[in-house]
C-alpha cells in the first residue's frame, strides 16, 4: 500500500465522485507568528457537494454498486452533511436514497440542506428521536444498502485512510511542508479514524480531534473504526504496525453540542474571515477555536499545523443543482417547489 489512495481505489469498489487532491494553502496572519498554519480545502472536494463526506461516500456507494444495489438507506440530524452528500451524489449516480432525520437545532443552513435533500429526490423521514433509527436499521430491506451515520463504517473510513495518504503524498511532492499537527472536527469519527490509520506512516504527526457532538465517546469509537479498517486491510498491508500519531480528543469546544454555535466558535469564524478564510460556527469554527486557544497557550510554538476545512462550500441553491450534474428530472421537481 505504498501509494495509499491509488492502491485502495484499485482494491476496493469505489465511485469517483470528488475532485482530489484537495488544495493546500498557507494562511498568514490568523494564528500567532510562532505557528505556521496550513489549510487543506476539503470544502472544494466537489462542485455538487464537497466537504469531508465525499471521500467516504466514494467507497460506500462503490460497495453498494458492486453488490448490485441501487437503493441506499441512511440517517443523520436534520442538517446532516452526510445525508445531503448521499442524497446529491447518490441521485447523480442513479441511486434511490432514503434517509431518517432526527431533530437538531434549525438554522438557515440546516433548512437549505433539507431543501436540497428533498430536491435531489431523497425520501426523507423526519422523526422525533434518534432512537427511531434502531428499527429503521433493523427493517432495512435486502435490496437496500445501509450506510452508517456520518458515513463512518470501516468501509466509509477507507475514504479518509486515502485522505491521509493524500496528505502524505502532498508532503512528498513538497506541495505541503512536513506537518507536525493536524486539526480536524470529530463527529461520527470516520475522518479522524482514517487519518489516524494512515498518518502513522509518516514522521510523528499529532492529531487533534475537536469534538463537535454531544457523545464523549470519540476515542473509543475512533479506535473501533481503526480496528475495522485494519481488518479490511489485513490482506494487503505489509506496513509494520509503527507508532500511531498521538491522538488528542479535545472535548472543551463542543459548547451546547451538535448543531449549536458557541461564542468561541463565532469569534474564531470572525477572526478567520478577517484573514480571508470563511468557516462555519458549528464544525470548522469550533476546530479553529481550539487551534487558536492552543496557539495562544503556547502549545503550538514553532509547529506547522494543518487545519482541515471540512464543510462544503458548493452552492446549496436547489435551482443550480441541475447545472452541477444532477439529472434534469431533479431540477424540474426542484424548480416546481421553490420555498
Ligand atoms: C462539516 C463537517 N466537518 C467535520 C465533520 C466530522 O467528521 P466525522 O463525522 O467523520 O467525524 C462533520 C460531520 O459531522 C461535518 O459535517
Amino acid at each position: 500500500l505504498d501509494d495509499l489512495s491509488a492502491s485502495l481505489k484499485a482494491r476496493f469498489p469505489w465511485l469517483p465522485l470528488g475532485k482530489f487532491p484537495t488544495r493546500v494553502e498557507r494562511v498568514a496572519g490568523l494564528a500567532p507568528g510562532d505557528v505556521e498554519l496550513w489549510v487543506k480545502h476539503e470544502n472544494e472536494s466537489s462542485d455538487l457537494f464537497g466537504g469531508n463526506k465525499v471521500r467516504k461516500i466514494e467507497f460506500l456507494l462503490g460497495a453498494a454498486r458492486a453488490r448490485g444495489l441501487h437503493r441506499v438507506r441512511t440517517f443523520g440530524g436534520t442538517g446532516a452533511h452526510h445525508v445531503a452528500a448521499t442524497a446529491l451524489h447518490g441521485a447523480a449516480n442513479g441511486f434511490d436514497v432514503e434517509a431518517m432525520l432526527f431533530p437538531q437545532p434549525l438554522d438557515d443552513h440546516v433548512r437549505a440542506l433539507l431543501r436540497v435533500d428533498e430536491a435531489a429526490g431523497a425520501r426523507v423521514h423526519r422523526v422525533r428521536s434518534i432512537l427511531e433509527v434502531v428499527p429503521y436499521r433493523l427493517t432495512c430491506p435486502r435490496d437496500t444498502a445501509w450506510l452508517a451515520g456520518g458515513g463512518s463504517s470501516p468501509m466509509g473510513t477507507l475514504g479518509w485512510v486515502a485522505g491521509g495518504g493524500e496528505i502524505l503524498e502532498q508532503m512528498a511532492r513538497e506541495e505541503l511542508p512536513p506537518i507536525d499537527v493536524v486539526y480536524c472536527a470529530l463527529g461520527s469519527c470516520g475522518t479522524v479514524a482514517g487519518l489516524w490509520w494512515s498518518l502513522r506512516r509518516a514522521r510523528p504527526i499529532d492529531l487533534v480531534a475537536v469534538r463537535v457532538v454531544e457523545r464523549p465517546v470519540g476515542r473509543a469509537l475512533t479506535r473501533h473504526l481503526v480496528r475495522g479498517v485494519s481488518r479490511l486491510l489485513r490482506r494487503f498491508d505489509a506496513t509494520p504496525p509503527g507508532a500511531r500519531p498521538v491522538l488528542r480528543v479535545e472535548h472543551g469546544f463542543a459548547g451546547d453540542g451538535y448543531g449549536w454555535a458557541s461564542p468561541e466558535s463565532r469569534a474564531a469564524v470572525a477572526r478567520a474571515s478577517a484573514c480571508g478564510l470563511e468557516l462555519d460556527p458549528i464544525y470548522t469554527g469550533k476546530v479553529m477555536a481550539a487551534l487558536l486557544a492552543d496557539a495562544l497557550a503556547g502549545r503550538l510554538k514553532n509547529k506547522r499545523v494543518l487545519f482541515l476545512r471540512t464543510q462544503s462550500t458548493a452552492p446549496l441553491d436547489p435551482r443550480v443543482l441541475g447545472a452541477r450534474g444532477l439529472p434534469s428530472r431533479v431540477t424540474c421537481e426542484t424548480s416546481a417547489a421553490p420555498r
